[in-house]
């Protein structure tokens, strides 16, 4: 595989502006009429509407909603719309544009919001000047509509993705590029996106207020551009100098004292740990990757979110408190490839800032979910994680590789076989000083359980999940079962890990 196709490419194609990252506000006056007399000359008046817009990355401004893709069809039950990946500005630091790679000039990408049963059907057009394609991470669609490094996109082209959503899919799922040795540049210019599908029996009382929190990663020069990777950050997996929720940085949610929200947070990350906590509070753990738990799970002081996990959790802001509180990253020692320790610091994501109208709480009911264990495995696998020299040779920058079962990705090479509908029960083992995010394409998986100083531990519930770090020295145990036929990427989601090649094929027979 030829490395050199890591250089960035040129800035052919036009740039659109970024259109906000959120509903936002009206942009601007609208022209009058052709037959008004143009209004009379006279000083500037000074009109807030008119200022420069504040950029995202002042903190303290009220949390955007995420802007939603509209469905465009009329017939019930299909949803039906395009993502454009595109250029587009914005300015972020004072004086200068930012240039991010979006889906329809969004940062982050539109929120796709479906029910089960729903049949989608979404026109990617691809204006990048790399090729590109959507993956739906978690979703069990079919493989060829499951936008693998083997089906891209070229610049200028464009397809059509159609799958439909089962009963009992109902989960927090997201959308990112999966193209072969760009994944990493495509999502950490801004290409990543949340997918809800919905229940139309879900448990949640509709009475606790949802909040959609995406939260990612930017790195800016001081120019204003973003740069790209490092050696080292092809190493360690790429962290900005500015972790964003919803785009905005620092941004301000409220709830009223005695409210309970429900939480469903993405890390759209490439490469960062988000160990969640939010000041003075615990949160009620109600669903993963996939989907609702059996019950709640109360009391948590924190959760520790890997790059492209998924929680769904409920926050109820206490009656006698009226301080704020603050959504932290705390620090997280994820390993590293160097002699040093990967210390990260605190992190404020978001603040939450109480009203004086106090909320009684609703109740949650006991029972969320009928989660059934998979079953009795009848095959067995085991996947060894290490770095090092691979049999597709070195990684990015001469240095060491990143491996499964000692081999680095071939499009062409079948790793591992399933049988459909056949349970498997898959170990996870991690020989390397660092940690990396399992993700499995194509289906859910339920943990059985996981070591901690080379112990195992029993996974205390059911969930489903379709990602799992795997600590440094490590392994994990999953069971899973995969219901259609085709061939199912498996990989690192630290993204410069999968591009270098963390990656394998399982190939699902019939
Ligand atoms: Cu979120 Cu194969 O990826
Ligand atoms: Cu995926
Ligand atoms: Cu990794």
């Amino acid at each position: 595989m030829d490395r050199r196709r890591f250089i960035m490419l040129g800035t052919a194609g036009s740039v659109a502006v970024l259109t906000g990252c959120g509903t936002g506000s009206d942009g601007g006056a609208a022209m009058p009429p052709t037959a008004t007399p143009p209004p009379p000359a006279s000083p500037p008046v000074s009109n807030p509407t008119m200022t420069t817009p504040v950029s995202p990355l002042t903190a303290g401004q009220p949390l955007s909603q995420l802007v939603r893709l509209p469905n465009t069809s009329t017939t019930p039950n299909v949803f039906a719309a395009s993502l454009v990946a595109q250029r587009a500005s914005k300015s972020m630091l004072p004086g200068a544009l930012t240039e991010f790679w979006t889906y329809n000039s969004l940062v982050p990408g539109p929120l796709i919001d479906v029910f089960e049963g729903d049949t989608v059907r979404i026109r990617l057009i691809n204006q990048l000047s790399q090729e590109t394609t959507v993956h739906w991470h978690g979703l069990p669609v079919p493989p060829e509509q499951d936008g693998n490094p083997m089906d891209p996109v070229a610049p200028g082209a464009n397809r059509l993705y159609k799958f439909r959503l089962p009963v009992g899919s109902a989960g927090t799922y997201w959308y990112h590029p999966h193209p072969h040795v760009y994944t990493a540049e495509q999502v950490f210019r801004g290409m990543a996106g949340l997918l809800i599908v919905r229940s139309r029996t879900d448990p949640v009382p509709a009475a606790i207020e949802e909040k959609l929190l995406v939260v990612s990663d930017l790195r800016l020069a001081a120019d204003g551009t973003i740069p790209s990777n490092t050696a080292m950050d092809w190493q360690n997996g790429r962290e900005g100098n500015y972790v964003l929720v919803n785009g905005q940085n620092q941004p301000v949610l409220t709830i009223n004292p005695g409210q309970s929200q429900r939480w469903r947070i993405l890390n759209a990350t490439n490469a960062r740990y988000l160990r969640l906590a939010l000041t003075g509070h615990t949160m009620t753990l109600i669903g993963t990757d996939g989907g609702l738990l059996r019950s709640p799970v109360p009391g948590l002081d924190e959760i520790l979110l890997a790059p492209a996990e998924r929680v769904d959790v409920i926050v109820t802001a206490s009656l006698s408190s009226r301080a704020s509180a603050v959504l932290q990253a705390l620090p997280y020692d994820r390993g590293s490839m160097g002699m040093m320790g990967f210390a990260s610091s605190t992190i404020s994501l978001l603040t939450v800032n109480y009203t004086s109208a106090a909320t009684t709480a609703v109740a949650l009911p006991g029972t969320l979910n009928s989660i059934a264990d998979l079953g009795i495995p009848t095959k067995a696998k085991r996947l060894v994680l290490s770095s090092g020299m691979g049999m597709g040779g070195m990684g990015m920058g001469g240095m060491m590789g990143f491996l499964i079962d000692g081999k680095t990705f071939d499009p062409s090479r079948v790793d591992l076989t399933s049988r459909v509908n056949e349970i498997e029960q898959w170990t996870i083992e991690n020989r390397s000083s660092m940690d990396h995010p399992f993700h499995l394409h194509g289906t859910q998986f339920q943990v059985v359980s996981r070591t901690h100083g080379g112990a195992a531990t029993a996974e205390p519930y059911l969930a489903w999940r379709d990602t799992v770090n795997v600590p440094a020295f490590e392994s994990v145990v999953f069971k899973v079962v995969q219901r259609q036929p085709g061939k199912r990427m498996y990989h690192c989601h630290i993204l410069e890990h999968e591009d270098q090649g963390m990656m394998g094929v399982l190939e699902v027979v019939a």
